[in-house]
């Protein structure tokens, strides 16, 4: 379907992967057929040299030979070796996220479709822009089922599976408009589950960044939730009527726990904590949060752990282009306005401020359960 693939059968080469993946794939079909060969020569050599000659006839004996033993043990040994330390390298390449993408998306799979969204705010559906010669970090996770975000000219592809955050990462090497796929069977419409992923150069992405409407950030939705609709900010906020754990400054620390143990605080650790409060309480604080389950989407989860990080200065991304001032500093001043007014908010609405949830409805916040 590309025209400029040296194979044609072969998608393009479109990521800091592609060329990896396809020599370690040459070297196998290579070691397949280097070993096919000589088998099938072998079979038919044996089939007619030994041939039955004469009726019940007793070949010599023998009584094996190490010589020959070693040599069809090492060589082999010193094959699969060369398959495996080929094989890991890609992987590590491939499955260790950078700790310092110039970009990071959110991605929301469901039937059947994908949502993406930019820490610019920008959303899209079934697209994906992205600038060349950036790293791009992708952090997934689905409404539903099982979804798998594949994108064969970047040569990777990783499930996205309910209720966890996987991540994905490239770095495309060539503008231009690539397949993506689903790749996993999901229900009726898995086939029809794609889109494009489109490579710009720096400057037709800035572009596109200014010319498409950006709504709010997943910061400030996050932020959002947490101050108004979900009220969070009413147990979380600084000062005296704290009574939620500190949120400030935790992302990537450990944390100690109720009953003792520690625990790292990350993306999945934050989401379980909204969806499952009561599992890992942090020393020094009452079981009283109710669960949000069943009241935010997994967008809204994306956002709220975005807002949370945010917290501890971590801001998802420092833009791919010169515009950083845009994502850096506004989160910042997130973090520091929100002690202010936060504080404010958390007496004022002290009462029920989250309506919708289960426990607040018929007991007072603040009794431990
Ligand atoms: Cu989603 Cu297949």
């Amino acid at each position: 379907m590309q025209e400029n693939s040296w194979i044609p059968i072969w998608p393009d080469q479109a990521s800091t992967f592609a060329l990896q993946v396809d020599y370690l794939y040459i070297y196998l079909i290579f070691v397949s057929i280097a070993f096919t060969i000589p088998i099938v020569a072998a079979l038919f050599f044996f089939l007619i040299k030994y041939r039955e000659k004469e009726k019940y006839a007793t070949p010599d004996e023998m009584h094996g030979s190490i010589a020959l033993e070693t040599v069809w043990s090492i060589i082999p040994f010193v094959v699969s070796m060369t398959i495996f330390l080929g094989g890991a390298y890609v992987y590590y390449n491939q499955f260790r996220i950078p700790d310092d993408p110039a970009m990071e998306v959110y991605v929301v799979g469901k039937q059947w479709m994908w949502k993406l969204q930019h820490s610019t705010g920008h959303r899209e559906i079934n697209e994906l822009h992205v600038p060349v010669g950036k790293k791009v970090k992708l952090t997934m996770t689905t409404e539903d089922v099982l979804h798998d975000f594949s994108v064969p000219a970047f040569r990777t592809k990783t499930d996205v599976v309910p209720g966890r955050y996987t991540y994905l990462w490239f770095e495309a090497t060539k503008p231009g408009k690539y397949h993506l796929f689903c790749a996993e069977y999901c229900g009726l419409n898995h086939s029809g589950m794609g889109g494009y992923v489109y490579v710009m150069t720096q400057p037709d992405f800035d572009n596109w960044l200014s010319g498409s409407v950006s709504g709010q950030t997943p910061v400030e939705q996050g932020r959002d939730l947490f101050e108004n609709k979900l009220g969070c900010a009413s147990c979380h906020a600084g000062g005296p009527a704290q009574r939620g754990a500190k949120l400030e400054g935790i992302f990537g620390k450990d944390i100690r726990l109720v009953g003792g143990q520690t625990v790292k605080v990350t993306d999945a650790y934050i989401r379980e904590s909204i969806l499952n409060p009561s599992g890992q309480i942090v020393e020094g604080y009452q079981p009283i949060m109710p669960t949000f389950k069943g009241q935010v989407t997994e967008e809204q989860l994306v956002s709220l752990v975005a807002y949370i990080k945010s917290l501890s200065g971590v801001t998802g991304t420092t833009s791919a282009s010169g515009d950083s001032g845009a994502s850096q500093p506004a989160s910042n001043s997130a973090s520091n306005s929100t002690t202010a007014p936060r504080a404010d908010r958390g007496n004022s609405n002290t009462q029920g401020s989250n309506p919708n949830a289960p426990g607040s409805r018929t007991e007072p916040a603040n009794r431990p359960r």
